[in-house]
């Protein structure tokens, strides 16, 4: 039984005193137990006040991005040690706005998450087709070159602590998600290439969850379907309810 993942991507928003303001609100709903593995994404600067306030809670830190580096000489760059020591127990790596705007190649993407894994951060890997890339009917071999380029020789052992999100890039805050017809089919096929890759145990056991323009509204039907085990959440996550309400509508 896969657990529902719901993470909150919140990108470039919210100061610190902001950040400790929703995690209040936020961890007085969820509560000391929720069904689903909450995980926040709040920037950089407010990790560490985030992870004090939100030790001893159900509610999970990640980071954004991260360094595939260990240490020394990388100018603005941030080290996996440095997340762990700000209270992270995740890391989002390979989001598409990193790859679009900051030039992040599958090799590179790749680098950080054996880094991250290796370091004992959970890693949630985003993958995913353009518009284009789906009208010209080249979904299947984007998701498979950026799985297989993602995930080029780390050891199956490591991946345990892998979720893949799949995440269209045409649905990425333009409000338009992907029905739960095409999320289903390209998650099945996700699943299927692991299953090639890695077997059918490590297949079933492993989380893939959707992004895209994610709402309470259309979560709901989303998460009916059974290869959708969780959500990534961007614009509705900066706010307290629209995203505890996503997380109420799957549990
Ligand atoms: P969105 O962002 O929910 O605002 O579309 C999702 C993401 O980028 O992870």
């Amino acid at each position: 039984m896969r657990k529902i993942l719901i993470a909150g991507n919140w990108k470039m928003h919210k100061s610190i005193p902001e950040t400790l303001e929703l995690l209040s609100l936020l961890a007085g709903k969820v509560g000391a137990a929720s069904p689903a593995e909450v995980v926040v994404a709040p920037p950089f600067t407010a990790l560490s006040a985030a992870g004090k306030l939100l030790s001893g809670t159900s509610i999970l830190l990640a980071a954004q991005n991260m360094s595939q580096n260990p240490e020394g000489a990388f100018t603005g760059e941030i080290s996996a040690a440095m997340l762990m020591d700000a209270g992270c127990q995740w890391v989002i790596l390979g989001h598409s706005e990193r790859r679009s705007l900051y030039d992040e190649t599958n090799g590179v993407i790749c680098q950080k998450i054996k880094v991250a894994l290796e370091n004992g951060l959970k890693v949630i890997f985003c993958l995913g087709e353009t518009a284009s890339q789906r009208a010209g009917g080249k979904t299947q071999d984007v998701v498979r070159g950026q799985m297989e380029l993602g995930l080029r020789n780390l050891d199956v052992g490591l991946l345990a602590s892998l979720v893949i999100a799949y995440e269209p890039v045409w649905a990425i805050g333009t409000g338009k998600n992907a029905t739960p017809h095409q999320a289903q089919e390209v998650h099945r096929f996700i699943r299927s290439e692991l299953e090639k890759k890695y077997g059918s145990e490590f297949a079933e056991s492993t989380r893939i969850i959707y992004g895209g323009s994610v709402t309470s509204e259309n979560f709901q039907n989303l998460s009916l379907e059974p290869d959708i085990d969780g959500a990534l959440v961007g614009g509705a996550s900066l706010d307290a309810d629209s995203f505890y309400d996503i997380i109420t509508s799957v549990t």
